[in-house]
């Protein structure tokens, strides 16, 4: 079978992993990398060998030989550029966060039934190893009803590079909540198997960065002006429409004693879980007063060992079903457009049924 042939728009940071997740998949190849910084996109060039590079999204989707593109590009360019692609007929692997809002994101999802082309959101937490072992004893009812769920992402000192556009409202839509407060609310979730929220309370903090501190140092993008106008910490309150509930915590820079805390705990009628590093149960043990953690082996989750491209790909060539469907992506976009509303208006807000 041919290979697909696969070009990559943005070749930011993060296009340097994609690259080699791509590369390790035996039916695809990089034919093409597209960046309006002609620098970056020589560099990934160079590193993996990559033919052609564009300096624009047009002619990358113009070259007809591509079949499908994976797009990093900054937040509040993820609707136009994939509706680029699609309605150029490519396939279309997003990287997250999905849109801007929940209308953007609706765009792009019925631009791609209209082209009958995949498009898929990149939610590489659910591809961790420990994640599919959690999934797969979800799935086995090892936990019984789960009626709560904590995800939290937060690091002491991790703002991206001060000056990039990550810190720009206008161009990143929001702060940590979207950049990674999207990854924990979305892997809560499709473990919890549960994408129906009811209501979101949430609050916004912006501490550090408005000060010049907390900078980690991700992103490759120019530095420009200095302008700090997102937030550096959330938390939600999320009420599922079964009466489960989701505590969402996340920061950019926060103190506290480590580097960095990171996980998703389940808590079930018969079981808990977490999910990292390893994955673990813990449920009374078979004796009177017992009680079992245990670290299970050999567990293997409906995605075990793809990665976000791999199973794209694999989607696309009808080898497996998307791991992470356009309901899901749209349902954790509207919650996190509700956890702007909520920390804005400093109230409660229920979510339209659907
Ligand atoms: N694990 C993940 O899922 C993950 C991890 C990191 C970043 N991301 C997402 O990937 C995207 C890119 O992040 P990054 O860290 O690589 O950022 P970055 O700032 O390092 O790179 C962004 C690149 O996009 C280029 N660009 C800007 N506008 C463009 C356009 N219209 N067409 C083509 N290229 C354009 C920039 O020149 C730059 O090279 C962001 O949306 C981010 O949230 C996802």
């Amino acid at each position: 079978m041919k290979n697909l042939k696969i070009g990559l728009l943005g070749a930011g940071q993060v296009a340097f992993g994609n690259c080699r997740d791509i590369r390790q998949h035996p039916q695809a190849e990089v034919i093409a990398v597209a960046d309006p910084s002609l620098k970056r996109a020589k560099a990934l060039q160079n590193e993996y060998g990559i033919s052609r590079v564009y300096e624009s999204a047009d002619a990358l989707y113009a070259d007809k030989d591509i079949d499908a593109v994976g797009i990093s590009v900054p937040n509040a360019y993820h609707a136009s550029t994939a509706i680029g692609a699609l309605r150029a007929g490519k396939h279309v692997l997003l990287d997250k966060p999905f849109a801007l809002s929940r209308r953007e994101a609706l765009d792009v999802v019925r631009t791609a039934k209209k082209a009958r082309k995949l498009l898929v959101l990149g939610m590489n937490q659910r591809f961790a190893p420990s994640s599919q072992v959690v999934k797969a004893l979800v799935e086995r009812g090892t936990l019984g009803d789960i009626y709560h769920g904590k995800a939290y992402w937060l690091r002491r000192t991790g703002i991206p590079r001060m000056g990039t556009w990550f810190c720009r409202k206008e161009i990143a839509g929001g702060g940590v909540t979207l950049d990674i407060g999207v990854h924990a609310l979305d892997l809560c979730l499709y473990l919890m198997d549960n994408f129906k929220a009811d209501t979101v309370s949430a609050v916004t903090h912006s501490v550090f960065g408005p000060r010049g501190l907390g900078e980690g140092g991700w992103g490759m993008s120019d530095r420009a002006e200095r302008i700090f106008d997102v937030e550096d910490f959330s938390s939600a309150l999320i009420r599922m429409k079964n009466g489960a509930t989701v505590v969402l915590e996340v920061s950019w820079a926060l103190h506290q004693e480590s580097a960095g805390r990171h996980n998703v705990e389940l808590f079930g009628t018969e079981a808990g879980a977490s999910v990292f590093p390893a994955a673990k149960v813990f449920r009374f043990g078979k004796r009177k007063g017992e009680y079992d953690v245990v670290e299970p082996q050999g567990v293997r989750g409906p995605c075990h060992g793809q990665t976000r491209f791999a199973n794209w790909i694999d989607a696309i060539l009808g080898k497996c079903k998307p791991c992470t469907t356009m309901a899901q992506a749209l349902a954790v976009q509207t919650i996190l457009d509700a956890v702007y509303t909520s920390a804005a208006s400093g109230k409660e807000v229920r979510l339209r049924a659907g």
